[in-house]
């Protein structure tokens, strides 16, 4: 059975910084509750032209450069996303046309915040069956666009960013170790989007009462959290036959440092033994994990044989872990990785359109 390593990494940020103080202009808050209550004191947000295949883009083609791959290598692109482009087509497939990824298949998985662990695990999964060779991961948000600005309970929290890994098959064992993944339907009411979707589609009604908005309940959000972080970690060390002190980093979704503190006293853990970066990005839901990981490599921190667990929790509810052997990228022979591939991905979809159009024409005359 092949393993599935850990070989790309990338992640893209929008530049524009709202900071806490920017936000006490907008509603009643300040910056001391908000750093004392999540830990958070600035977050990303989103320019009107970009949006998640935008970063997700950008991200994407930073692992595949890291991974060394070019993009039609990839078999599969999981695109985890609590924020999608749209309802279809799945943002998966616009990053797949704006990469020239052709040889992929593509779909977008909806796990909220637990998004990116499903994924990664979907993708080591179709490694290890054999059935797929090299796959990209991606967490992307702009959760900027579904923020109520008047919520001082919520907008505090949120950011946008994006977080891809390339996984790939190889006989060497290591990468990814063991999963769990969990969910509890009966707590959906606790965090929602609710407008939009085919219960309630977009209305002049769920515009008025603000549907299409993140709604939660904070308290209820942070005791669920509370409570699974260190039961997933505990539950997925044990599937990998690891213990806590074998493992060198824990990388959590980064929603609010008191519920990573809690995390650590369940596991009996130091602070120093895991990622944290929140204060400088907010909750960026599918993105966190990646966001967390990319800068935790390029500080140095993280290093090739690494045991790590990547473990979070979100809407729906879902929650899970993931314990993987960092790897780093796999020694291949160099390609020369140019611009010119997404040029050529740009143009290859440029020309795609243009043949429909053109079929368009002539079946149209011909009916
Ligand atoms: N600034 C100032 N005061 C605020 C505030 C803000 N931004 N937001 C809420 N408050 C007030 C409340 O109105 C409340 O006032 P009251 O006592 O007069 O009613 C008081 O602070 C305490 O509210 P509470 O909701 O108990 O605060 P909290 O300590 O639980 O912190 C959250 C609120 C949202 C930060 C916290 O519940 C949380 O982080 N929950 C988890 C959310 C999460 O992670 N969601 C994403 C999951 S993926």
């Amino acid at each position: 059975m092949p393993y599935a390593h850990i070989t790309g990494w990338g992640m893209s940020v929008p530049e524009s910084v709202l900071t806490n103080d920017d936000i006490s202009k907008i509603v009643d808050t300040n910056d001391a509750w908000i750093r004392e209550r999540t830990g958070i004191r600035e977050r990303r947000i989103a320019r009107d032209n970009q949006f998640p295949s935008t970063l997700a883009v950008e991200a994407s083609t930073k692992a595949l450069k890291v991974a060394n791959l070019k993009p039609t290598d990839i078999d599969l692109i999981i695109c985890s996303t609590s924020t999608p482009e749209y309802l279809f087509p799945a943002t998966a497939c616009i990053v797949q046309d704006q990469l020239g990824a052709t040889k992929a298949g593509a779909f977008d998985l909806l796990a909220a915040c637990t998004g990116f662990i499903y994924a990664i695990n979907m993708a080591a999964q179709s490694i290890q069956s054999g059935s797929i060779k090299n796959a990209l991961v991606i967490g992307t948000e702009t959760l900027s666009r579904f923020v109520d600005w008047s919520d001082r309970s919520t907008c505090i929290l949120f950011g946008d960013g994006a977080g891809a890994f390339v996984l790939q098959a190889s006989e060497q064992p290591g990468g990814v170790l063991s999963a769990v993944m969990h969910s509890d339907g009966s707590g959906g009411d606790l965090l929602t989007l609710q407008a939009g979707g085919s219960k309630y589609p977009a209305s002049d009604e769920t515009l008025r009462t603000g549907m299409h908005y993140i709604r939660m309940d904070g308290r209820e959000v942070f005791r669920f959290a509370t409570r699974v972080m260190a039961q997933a970690t505990r539950e997925v060390l044990e599937d990998a036959k690891l213990t806590i002190d074998d493992i060198a980093w824990v990388i959590p979704h980064q929603a609010n440092l008191r519920i990573i503190e809690a995390a650590a006293r369940g596991l009996k853990l130091p602070m120093e033994r895991f990622i944290v970066n929140l204060e400088r990005y907010g909750n960026t839901s599918t993105a966190s994990i990646p966001l967390a990981t990319v800068e935790a490599v390029e500080k140095g921190q993280l290093k090739a044989g690494d045991k790590i667990v990547f473990v979070g929790f979100g809407a729906g509810l879902t929650w899970g872990a993931l314990a993987a052997e960092w790897t780093g990228p796999m020694e291949t022979e160099p390609i020369v990785y140019p611009q010119r591939y997404r040029l050529l991905g740009r143009l290859r979809s440029l020309i795609n359109r243009l043949i429909r159009f053109v079929e368009g024409i002539i079946w149209g005359r011909g009916a």
